[in-house]
């Protein structure tokens, strides 16, 4: 639109990127039904994550858990609020006390619980109130096998998941197994939301390549809100 011989641009950067001169963030990319990518979502707020990322992992340390298989996890996890992610010979399940320390985890800080509910309500989820955060840390070469996230109760709440430090290829499937997956390439500040009918897909992330991250080294750092109960 151009009046005067000025050019409006209706849908340029936000007034707020216009005074701290950073770029307005990209528009949401919806995968699929359910499935949204926020690119660069979390980037805003990063020093604060770190900081709090921080603070967790000192009062929780990463720990590498065994799978029902007996296997020993390569990915190195801990969690934060109400509830944590475990896993043991005996099964999968959300804990109250870490069986690392023998104390409940450390809790949500707020900004988490904050950036979560907004990426849900952007998604279309919302009033999203996470219960429960798992933390997984990658080293190079480190993957996750396909898998569901299904040991929650209300599958109706979506799983929310932010991803920090060297990028990762997200496999994104469908809701079998064997279903073709889409691969992402999910990079630092990057929050995928996956709910409704993509709620049960199967999903994975491929060996981390060597990469080198200012902030987190050769790692990768994903952590994903739950409801667990
Ligand atoms: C997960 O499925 O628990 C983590 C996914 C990721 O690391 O991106
Ligand atoms: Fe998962």
């Amino acid at each position: 639109m151009n009046v005067s011989g000025h050019t409006l641009d209706l849908f340029g950067p936000s007034e707020a990127a216009l005074r701290t001169g950073a770029a307005a963030p990209p528009p949401p990319e919806r995968l699929a039904d359910g499935a949204v990518l926020l690119r660069g979502f979390a980037l805003a707020d990063e020093a604060l994550w770190r900081e709090a990322l921080d603070a967790i992992v000192q009062a929780a340390p990463l720990q590498q858990m065994v799978t029902p298989g007996g296997h020993t996890m390569q990915v190195r996890t801990t969690s934060c609020g109400t509830w944590g992610w475990t896993s043991a010979e005996s099964g999968y399940r959300y804990a109250r006390l870490n069986p690392l320390t023998g104390q409940p985890w450390p809790a949500l800080p707020e900004a988490f619980r904050r950036l979560a509910h907004d990426a849900a309500a952007l998604a279309g989820f919302p009033g999203f109130d996470p219960d429960a955060c798992l933390v997984n840390r990658y080293a190079p070469g480190t993957r996750l096998s396909l898998h569901q996230d299904r040991h929650e109760r209300d599958l109706r709440q979506p799983v929310v998941s932010v991803s920090w430090g060297v990028p990762a290829v997200f496999l994104f499937g469908g809701l079998q197994r064997s279903d073709r997956a889409l691969r992402l390439t999910l990079q630092h500040g990057d929050v995928l939301v996956w709910g409704g009918p993509a709620r049960l897909r199967f999903h994975g992330v491929m060996p981390i390549a060597p990469a080198h991250h200012p902030a987190f080294g050769p790692d990768r750092v994903n952590l994903t809100f739950r409801r667990a109960f």
